[in-house]
Formats: structure tokens, C-alpha cells, sequence
């Protein structure tokens, strides 16, 4: 038997299918109980159309969408476009024409996800979206199914290839920002707009995806407290390093007695910490729950076939699913209301850098303006920056969000220092 799928877009994740279908065909046939076939691709033009087929690409290219809303073979519709539209309307199309949906669409989902959701569930059809959180690492299902029994607490990852890939050849190979940027273009990581993958707006919205999962809560996406990596500067890491952390984005996710925290900033990870040895393209899922304890999930965060072995799973759930004729079951089960945790509940070490602006105002004055506010050090260091400034970097003890916003305050206000950077400390490193 076989099952006929339409696939929107025909990018880098879609052109890996048919070399998965073909070389997992066996195992795909026994799993899934049937065969996956492409019976339709839908591409913007005719001359694209013209073109994938120039470049040896045999399918059979429609222009239209209702060509694969009108062919009853078609029982799954696999969207690639990513964006929100055209991609939402064609989605809820393809709902309510009985089709199930296969999406890797991180933004729909994290920004319309539950409006799609009822939709499915009225129309008693499926909508998966494993590959839309951390490419070829299969953490929502994981989340949904294989720590069902477990309550998570907190999940801090690393969420965008393409940030992360940058970082490691910025810190390790003294790329520059701007080659950094081209050469995960060049390998299919980025977005098609990069800003998102280096403000750290993919990774917030792949929190917001793992919120749903891991706390059951539907967080929206302005919610997310979000900062990129254009903010960190080559002495940040070079500092970050003396004092025994790497810096990376992460996304951090915690549920306290109030409700749920989300933000993606960069942090100080140190060395020895599960998540610092996260490099290149690949991103890590560290879930802390009170059955398993800590548990992480490693693996290509972005790429052709990582992504299209996610989205390839999906569709063999649905079509087992088609095949078995089981009821309909939805992606994920766990809803709750989503309340969101009290700022003075969360808490956090933080590195702050500045400069010395007056050569009288040493460590003691910077001292005196922390301990003012409740707040000292656990790490401090010295030294000159590339301007020939004195720069003093400490690390704080944990402290609340508004002590550390009050400290930011004073710092501006005083004539003696100017911050540079603050950015979050996630543990102790071995040089404390
Ligand atoms: N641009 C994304 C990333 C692709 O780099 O992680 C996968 O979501």
C-alpha cells in the first residue's frame, strides 16, 4: 500500500526527503506499513517549477494549492515554506479538507500554533511537527511520550544551529561575524531572514514550542525575553574563558512557585556544565525533571537530512496511524493554563564588565555600588581593554532580576564606570 503526500516547498529540508525515502525504504516499509510516495510538490512559478525539474528533480510541480486540496490520493500535506503566510492559510486548508499536516514551521506553530490545533482536532485529522524544535533531535516527542510520567522543571537548550555554529568558528577560529554568517548560509542553516536566528527570535520560538511540551502552558511569543549574539564582543569571550565559561545562546525555561520563566539571552556556561561542549551546528535539550533528574538530548539543530528525518517520522506515525485506523490523537495532550512566574522569583549569577572611566574609582567604589543594593561577587578580573581602558569584569552570587536591574541603574548613573555588558551565569565554574 501506499500513501500519497503534497509537499509545500521544495527548499533544503524538502529535497532530503526523497533521498531518506530511498535509502530507509525497507525499514520505513515495515515500520510505517506502508510506502511514502510524493505525489505533488507545490512551487511558487512555473519557472521554478522549470527550473527543479532542469536540475533533475521528476515530480509532479503544481502552482496552484488547490491542485493538492482537490487530489483525493493526497492524504498528508507536508508544509516546507516556513514564514506565517502564505503557509497558515494553505495549512488550514489542507485541515479542513480532511488532510493531515506534517509542518517543521517553528514560527506558525510558536505564533498560530493552537488556532491549528482545534482546527485538526475539529476536522479529526493529525498535525505533527517534530522538526520544528531542534532539527533532527526528537525532543517533542520525547517531551509528550517518553517522559509522560515525569514533571518537568526547567529545560535549557541550545535552540539555533546557526548562532551557535557562528559562535564556535568566531571563538575557535577567529572568523569574523560577517563570514560566520555566510558559511551557515552556504550550508542551509540560517533562516531565510538570518536576524531571527542571531537575535535569538528562532530559538524563542522554539521555547515556546518545548513550553507547551515540557509545562503543558501556551506561552506567547512577546512574553519571551529574547537577545542576540550580535551583543557579545570578541573581549566578552575572551574574559568569559579567564574566568572558566564559554559563552552561548540558551534558551531557558523554568517553572517557579508563581508560574513559568522563558528567555533566550547569551549566557556564561561553565566548561565543565553538559551544555558548554554544544558546538557548531548541533543544539542540546537539558531537561530537569523530578523523576529522571537531568537528562540531555544532543544532535543536529538545523540541516537537509536531520530535518527531513523528523519531518519523515511524522509521516510514518500518521500513516501507521492511517493504516491501523486508530482515532485520531493529538501531537501533544498536556494542556494547562499558562501563568507566568514573578520576576523577584527568579534568580540568577551575572557577569558584569566595565569600564573604569575615573582612575581614581577602583574595585572598593564597585564593591560599595553592589553591596548598596545587597548584592557581591564571586569572581572578579582585571585588566585592559583593547582601547587601553581599565576594564573590571565580576561575576555576582545570584541575585534577583530587580537587585541586578537597580545595580544596572547606578552603574549608568555613576560617573566613575560604564557597563559594557551584563549577561546571565548559568553555575559556577572550576576558577571560583
Ligand atoms: N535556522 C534554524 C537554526 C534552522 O539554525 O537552528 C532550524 O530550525
Amino acid at each position: 500500500m501506499v500513501v500519497k503526500i503534497g509537499l509545500l516547498g521544495f527548499g533544503t529540508v524538502a529535497k532530503g526527503l526523497p533521498f531518506l525515502l530511498k535509502e530507509n525504504q525497507p525499514k520505513i516499509r515495515q515500520l510505517a506499513g506502508l510506502d511514502i510516495e510524493i505525489g505533488k510538490v507545490l512551487v511558487r512559478s512555473q519557472e521554478k517549477a522549470d527550473a527543479l525539474r532542469s536540475q533533475g528533480h521528476d515530480y509532479d510541480f503544481v502552482t496552484s494549492m488547490d491542485a493538492i486540496l482537490a487530489d483525493e490520493t493526497i492524504k498528508i500535506v507536508v508544509e516546507l515554506m516556513g514564514r506565517i503566510e502564505p503557509a497558515k492559510s494553505y495549512i488550514s486548508q489542507a485541515l479542513k479538507a480532511g488532510k493531515h499536516v506534517v509542518s517543521a514551521n517553528k514560527d506558525l506553530i510558536a505564533c498560530h500554533g493552537q488556532e491549528l490545533i482545534q482546527l485538526a482536532q475539529q476536522h479529526q485529522v493529525m498535525f505533527a511537527y517534530e522538526a520544528a524544535v531542534a532539527g533532527g533531535i526528537p525532543i517533542l516527542r520525547t517531551l509528550s511520550e517518553s517522559l509522560m510520567a515525569d514533571k518537568v522543571t526547567r529545560i535549557l537548550g541550545v535552540l539555533n544551529g546557526t548562532s551557535n555554529y557562528m559562535l564556535t568558528k568566531m571563538v575557535e577560529e577567529n572568523w569574523t561575524y560577517e563570514k560566520a554568517l555566510a558559511s551557515a548560509q552556504a550550508l542551509g542553516y540560517a533562516e531565510s531572514d538570518p536576524k531571527n536566528d542571531v537575535e535569538g527570535i528562532d530559538a524563542a520560538y522554539k521555547l515556546a514550542i518545548l513550553s507547551q511540551f515540557g509545562f503543558g502552558m501556551t506561552i506567547r511569543i512577546d512574553q519571551i525575553h529574547h537577545q542576540g549574539i550580535t551583543v557579545i564582543r570578541p573581549e566578552d569571550v575572551a574574559i568569559a574563558k579567564e574566568l572558566g565559561y564559554v559563552i552561548k545562546l540558551i534558551g531557558d525555561l523554568q517553572e517557579t512557585q508563581s508560574g513559568i520563566w522563558a528567555e533566550v539571552v547569551p549566557s556564561l556556561v561553565p566548561i565543565k556544565h553538559p551544555l558548554a561542549g554544544v558546538n557548531d551546528v548541533m543544539n542540546a535539550v537539558l531537561v530537569e525533571s523530578v523523576g529522571v533528574g537531568q537528562s540531555m538530548y544532543y544532535g543536529p539543530g538545523a540541516g537537509q537530512n536531520p530535518t527531513a528525518t523528523s519531518v519523515l517520522a511524522d509521516l510514518m506515525h500518521i500513516s501507521r496511524n492511517l493504516l491501523e485506523g486508530q482515532a485520531v490523537k493529538p501531537f501533544n495532550a498536556y494542556q494547562r493554563p499558562c501563568r507566568l512566574a514573578k520576576a523577584e522569583e527568579i534568580l540568577s549569577a551575572y557577569y558584569v564588565s566595565v569600564v573604569v572611566l575615573d582612575a581614581s574609582a577602583q574595585l572598593a567604589q564597585l564593591a560599595d555600588l553592589f553591596e548598596a543594593h545587597n548584592a557581591c561577587f564571586d569572581q572578579v578580573l582585571e585588566g585592559q581593554s583593547d582601547q587601553e581602558t581599565l576594564l573590571i569584569t565580576v561575576i555576582t552570587k545570584a541575585i534577583t532580576r530587580q537587585q541586578m536591574a537597580k545595580i544596572q541603574s547606578a552603574i549608568d548613573d555613576s560617573n566613575a564606570f560604564a557597563l559594557t555588558n551584563i549577561f546571565k551565569v548559568l553555575g559556577e565554574s572550576d576558577e571560583n
